[in-house]
């Protein structure tokens, strides 16, 4: 388990550019269930520290060797991963997964594996952008979800939880997403959560190349007030 978040002293880890002041970071990581609390829904023991977040219907955890498999399948789904330059092959996919797992230890926060009655339905949580844009450093909120596993509010119930530790627990004062313009199942869950389009914020995402239909991204944006407030616990029905 990673210190707790500072962005002042992480970001060179996250290759982002050199410090400049976003937030303030919380003392601590709480954890929702914590520790040698006996076994997680899947069986396998949970990790001494392993950060768990538990939800109406899911289990946001840290990252396992099983969850491989099924990752390597969504991430070879062209539905899936329509909005993304292309599908994954199975070492790629890997590569991902260590290096979502990794990044718990430098951060203290991650993309967690999402679980929905013990199996593995794919990922949902906060990271911190690699690129250098105009909202960078900044920390983000992600999601992608087997295609089996769409169309029941499973996205946005793990967003807002998401939320809720980034704001509550790590103390940041500013959660952005962006995705492609052409994602609208994307957008729709940054609304669900209580999200607002930056119309401002829009951009080129750097590591697409120049005339893909892929490269303009929009930038949705919550702060801490507003989530507090409410505004960010809107219904999950549109
Ligand atoms: C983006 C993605 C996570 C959205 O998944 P999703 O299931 O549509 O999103 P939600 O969890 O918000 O679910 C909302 C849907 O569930 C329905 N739903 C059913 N039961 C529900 C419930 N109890 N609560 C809320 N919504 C419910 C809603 O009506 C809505 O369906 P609709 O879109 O057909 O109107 C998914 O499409 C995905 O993984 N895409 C590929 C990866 C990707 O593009 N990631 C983003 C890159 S930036």
């Amino acid at each position: 388990m990673g210190r707790p978040f500072v962005l002042e002293e992480r970001t060179h880890l996250c290759d982002a550019p050199p410090p400049r002041r976003v937030h303030t970071a919380a003392p601590r990581p709480r954890r929702l269930a914590d520790g040698p609390s006996g076994p997680s829904r899947q069986g396998a023991p949970r990790r001494y520290g392993e950060q768990v977040i538990e939800t109406e219907r899911l289990v946001l955890r840290r990252w396992r060797e099983t969850d491989r498999e099924p990752f390597a399948a969504l991430n070879a789904d062209p539905e899936v991963m329509e909005y993304f330059p292309s599908t994954l092959t199975k070492e790629q996919s890997d590569a991902l997964a260590d290096r979502l797992e990794a990044e718990f230890d430098e951060c203290g926060f991650g993309l967690w594996a999402v679980e929905l009655s013990g199996e593995f339905i794919g990922f949902t949580g906060l990271s911190v952008p690699r690129f250098t844009a105009h909202f960078t450093p900044c920390v983000e909120v992600g999601w992608r979800l087997a295609r089996s596993a769409w169309g029941h509010g499973y996205a946005s119930e793990a967003a807002r939880a998401a939320l809720d530790h980034g704001f509550g627990t790590i103390g940041l004062k500013e959660i952005v997403s962006f995705t492609a313009v052409v994602n609208t199942r994307s957008r729709r869950v940054m609304e669900r959560i209580g999200m607002r389009h930056d119309p401002g914020g829009d951009f080129d995402h750097p590591a697409l190349a120049e005339g893909s239909p892929l490269r303009r991204h929009v930038l949705y944006r919550i702060g801490a007030e507003v989530f507090r407030s409410g505004n960010g616990t809107v219904s999950a029905r549109r």
